[in-house]
């Protein structure tokens, strides 16, 4: 075995040469790689005892694709087009061996290979799409060669990993060898393929598939279409799109020119920009510094949820997901009987739609005893309280949970807003209490804000960190304050949408211009869609909001067909002349003079407070770092991703323009508006909040 480089060692076997790769953690095709790779071709091609050519990867994976810590930076070495022209241009046939996951450049080296062989258990794809790009080393050109056009359009707007099986039967992968023998299988392979003399196929020249679209624009129509709701605000599906009908209608060097030209209008736009951010905070915030990543875990094979209300289920249901037991305890038998019927009706809808067998349904149904004695959680690792958001109903459940619970067990609380200290100051362990808050529906959404308290030990935090991924959540570490990091800068948006609709907008105007942001939804239409009677009591009502005007009236959302907006049979929103009658009524009982106001003054006054509220959570030290708190916002709420969450999109729009129109709002509107210290420390330093 000859080394190349510091990644990258060449071998010959018999007649067949062997490329291997070894650069951790994923193989990415930095230019380390690009440059073993062009050397180690070379190499094989000029030895003249090498007949044909495997690459294989050392590692948990071949290739996962471009390194995306290099984009953006000069480039150094050949390019990746350099290197693939090298292997497509070989005159030995070239076999591509693959484990793990080939990814994005990974597969597209892959593709200039004549062959690949692959392991049971590898995936493919072309995930570019995420991080608001396109395949830009010609594997748009090369995928629907192969593929064909409607699964290649799949497969570069979803970014979906296609595992072995389904590659192979679309002829992505041409032979699956033995788990674990992918070295012997490969070289097995690239002997047959000598033996037999096969023509050197290249992917570029099989242009059945694409011409078999040619002059049917309509498939394209079709798909766009198909998912306009899905694509919203993006661009870079489009510039997919146009890449495939680029393969379709052009000759292959001339589509990968289209190719390339979109992929550079891309890469040098704000959108990938804020989605390469995303990918690498994601991870990021896995990271807590004092937390390190050998700190001991409590191993938790057993759950227990207290209370089997709206987030009990669905907290119950990611653990059962997963495998683990749960126990699940409530106050009242009828409470629990629905709780667990949700639960089964939950599985059995995701069964119908095809996604579970009946027998993984009962599976899971099996995992789960429901109970109406506390005492039934004494052997659980872990409890969760998720009872009714009151501090004294809390502190009880945590007294007497403090009495059954073994030691060592963690005992955490899904609550929204309420104080975590309080909480754990009630039990004779604080270091075990800790926040696990879950946003709603539980089973569904990503985000975990795991709350540290001022006693919550280290193991307690690393083992929910590790836990959160084991049922597929994106964990935050936070500390504890009023609403914590999501619902505390939630408020600040809420606030003024209800004052900007007194003083002139109307709640369609403010729901239209976040909607058109990229937020899932307006603060109206949600609050239509929640029901605005949650928390509204008629014995107490005194007409102080809009909200509560509404109530009054009957008018209680979408299950009632009126709230803010008025509902057709199929739940389509108008606005309603009524609310804007009321609201008009409102404002001028208060006295409040209503004015014309721009979309520009509803996003920002939406919008910067929660940029300044983000900014003093930093500053009080109960988010870790700026880009936790857009992985909060993207996670929890639906953030559009392709701005990055709202800190980057602060710094996006420039710091000093969100603390100048901060000081203007602060000088006309009030104490609403008070900058943060920190973000004025920021502006006059010149700095972005990844110095703070
Ligand atoms: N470049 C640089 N670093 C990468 C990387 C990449 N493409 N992919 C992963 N990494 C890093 C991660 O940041 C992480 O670093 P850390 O340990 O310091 O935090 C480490 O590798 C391990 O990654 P994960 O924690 O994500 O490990 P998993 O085992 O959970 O997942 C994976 C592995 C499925 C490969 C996942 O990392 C992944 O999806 N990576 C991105 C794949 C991708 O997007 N490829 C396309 C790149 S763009 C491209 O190829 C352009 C081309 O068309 C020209
Ligand atoms: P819920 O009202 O739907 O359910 C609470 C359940 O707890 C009820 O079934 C009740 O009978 C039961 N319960 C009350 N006291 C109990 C006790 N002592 N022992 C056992 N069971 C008891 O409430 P929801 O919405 O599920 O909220 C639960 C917690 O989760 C609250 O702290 C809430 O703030 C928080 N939360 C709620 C979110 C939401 O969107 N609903 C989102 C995130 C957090």
């Amino acid at each position: 075995m000859a080394a190349i480089n510091a990644v990258t060692d060449f071998s010959v076997e018999g007649d067949i040469g062997v490329v291997t790769l070894n650069s951790p953690p994923v193989n990415a095709l930095s230019a380390a790689v690009r440059e073993g790779l062009q050397g180690a071709f070379d190499a094989a091609i000029a030895d003249a005892a090498v007949k044909a050519i495997v690459l294989i990867c050392d590692g948990k994976t071949f290739i996962a694709g471009a390194d995306i810590t290099e984009f953006g930076k000069a480039m150094t070495g050949p390019s990746l087009q350099d290197v693939q022209n090298v292997i497509e241009n070989s005159p030995k046939p070239v076999i591509a061996a693959i484990h793990g996951t080939a990814l994005g450049g990974g597969l597209e080296v892959a593709l200039v290979a004549n062959y690949r062989v692959a392991v049971p258990s590898a995936k493919a794809g072309l995930p570019e799409v995420n991080i608001g790009l396109l395949p830009g080393a010609g594997g748009t050109q090369r995928l629907p060669r192969i593929v064909g056009v409607e699964k290649a359009l799949e497969m570069v707007t979803t970014g979906q990993h296609v595992p072995a099986k389904a590659a192979h039967a679309m002829g992505l992968f041409d032979e699956l060898v033995e788990e674990g023998k992918l070295r012997e299988g490969a070289i097995a392979f690239a002997k047959a393929v000598v033996a037999e003399n096969r023509p050197l196929k290249k992917v570029r020249d099989l242009n059945e598939k694409v011409e078999a679209a040619r002059g049917k624009p309509e498939i394209f129509e079709a798909f766009r279409k198909a998912n306009a709701k899905k694509f919203r605000g993006f661009m870079a599906p489009e510039n997919n799109i146009k890449c495939i009908e680029a393969a379709v209608n052009l000759p292959f060097d001339e589509g990968l020119k289209a190719e390339r030209k979109l992929f550079m209008e891309l890469m040098t736009g704000s959108q990938s920009a804020a989605q390469r951010y995303v990918f690498f905070a994601e991870r990021q915030a896995a990271k807590i510094p004092d937390v390190p990543d050998d700190t001991p875990t409590i191993p938790v094979k057993k759950v227990g949820v207290i209370g089997a209300g709206t987030m009990g289920g669905g907290i119950a249901m990611n653990f059962l997901n997963a495998g683990i037991p749960v126990t699940i305890i409530e106050a009242k038998q009828e409470n629990l009987e629905r709780g667990v019927g949700i639960i089964r009706k939950n599985y059995e809808n995701t069964a119908k739609k095809g996604r579970l067998t009946q027998d993984d349904v009962e599976k899971r149904m099996a995992l789960l005893t429901p109970s109406m004695e506390m005492e039934a959680l004494a052997d659980c690792d872990m409890i969760i309280e998720a009872v009714f958001e009151l501090m004294e109903i809390k502190k009880e459940v945590f007294t007497k949970l403090d009495k059954i619970a073994k030691p060592g067990a963690i005992l955490a609380t899904n609550t929204s807003y309420l104080d975590v200290d309080a909480i754990a100051a009630v039990t004779s362990r604080p270091e075990s209490v800790i926040g696990t808050h879950f946003f709603s529906p539980a089973n569904v959404m990503r985000l975990l804000e795991l709350v540290r308290g001022d006693k919550t030990s280290k193991d307690v935090i690393a083992t929910c960190m590790k836990l959160s991924k084991t049922i597929g959540k994106v964990p935050v570490l936070v500390g504890v304050c009023y609403g914590f990091v999501g619902n505390r800068m939630l408020a600040q948006r809420q606030r003024e949408a209800q004052k900007l609709i007194l003083e002139g907008a109307m709640p369609w105007d403010v729901d239209r211009v976040l909607y058109d942001f990229g937020l899932p939804m307006g603060p109206f239409a949600m609050s239509d869609l929640a029901g605005l009677d949650i928390g509204w009591d008629p014995a107490k009502t005194s007409s102080s909001t809009v909200r509560e005007v509404l109530c009054e009236m009957d008018r209680r959302g979408q299950k009632n067909g009126k709230g803010f907006y008025d509902y057709d049979e199929n739940r389509n929103a108008k606005p309603s002349p009524v609310v804007e009658e009321v609201i008009r009524d409102f404002a001028e009982k208060r006295q409040i003079q209503r004015r014309e106001i721009t979309d520009q003054e509803i996003l920002e006054r939406c919008l910067y407070p929660m940029v300044n509220e983000g900014a003093k959570i930093l500053e009080e030290g109960k988010a870790i770092r700026a880009s936790d708190i857009d992985i909060v916002w993207i996670n929890g709420y639906g953030w559009p991703v392709y701005s990055g969450g709202p800190m980057f999109w602060g710094e996006l729009v420039g710091l000093d323009k969100v603390l100048a129109k901060m000081k203007q709002f602060h000088a006309e509107l009030g104490d609403d508006f008070k900058p943060s210290a920190l973000l004025e420390r920021l502006v006059a330093e010149g700095k972005g909040f990844k110095d703070a």
